[in-house]
């Protein structure tokens, strides 16, 4: 069975540095066959800023964001396919938000029954992988740590490739020629 993958980018730019590591990733997966499905977290349509705690999701069976809009469709998917990757610049220390607002709707991606201390959450066994790049090299392991513990926390297994120094957006290439082979290696791994 071909591995399922999806990508969410979450950088406003369209041909920017984030891009173009989602597109070596995503060489690198579909060479070895995987199935993989990139969504622009930027360009989706949402009711709300982020999650807004409505707890909806906590109160039906199925693994569903009790918001209808855009996210709803890309969350069901995250629980379906067998890799998610996270790709953003660095904002500020951090993800961008446009990466952070469906992030947070994660939630719904979880049951938790606080009375018996007990968590469940189909993301368990998965892959998550994060893509980031930077101008500098200060901050990325700060970004890294929510990625990194949300795996560690869902039982997912964890891979990342942090860009620093890969200048602005579109310079990528020219700045990191190391890292073309790189992102593409790890598309290749993930896939088989
Ligand atoms: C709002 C904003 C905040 C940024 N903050 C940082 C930062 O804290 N540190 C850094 O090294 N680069 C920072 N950058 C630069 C981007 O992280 C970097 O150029 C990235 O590779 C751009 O990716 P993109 O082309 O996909 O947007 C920032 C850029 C923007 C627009």
């Amino acid at each position: 069975m071909p591995k399922k993958i999806l990508i969410l980018n979450g950088s406003p730019k369209t041909d920017g540095n984030t891009a173009a590591m989602v597109e070596w990733f995503s060489q690198g997966a579909r060479e070895k066959g995987a199935d993989v499905e990139i969504v622009r977290t930027a360009y989706l349509k949402y009711k709300t800023l982020g999650c807004i705690s409505c707890r909806k999701c906590q109160t039906i069976d199925k693994y569903e964001c009790g918001i209808d809009d855009d996210a709803k469709p890309v969350l069901a998917k995250m629980a379906e396919v067998d890799v998610i990757v996270m790709a953003t610049p660095l904002y500020f220390f951090g993800a961008s938000a446009q990466l952070k607002l469906i992030f947070d709707r994660m939630f719904s991606l979880y049951k938790w029954d606080n009375d018996a201390g007990t968590m469940q959450t189909p993301l368990i066994g998965k892959t998550l992988v994060l893509l980031a790049s930077a101008f500098e090299d200060v901050g990325l392991d700060a970004l890294e740590k929510p990625f990194a513990l949300t795996a560690e926390y869902s039982g997912m297994k964890f891979e990342s490739i942090l860009a620093a120094n890969a200048g602005e957006s579109g310079e990528i290439a020219k700045k990191r020629p190391d890292l073309r082979e790189k992102v593409m290696s790890l598309g290749i791994k993930i896939a088989l």
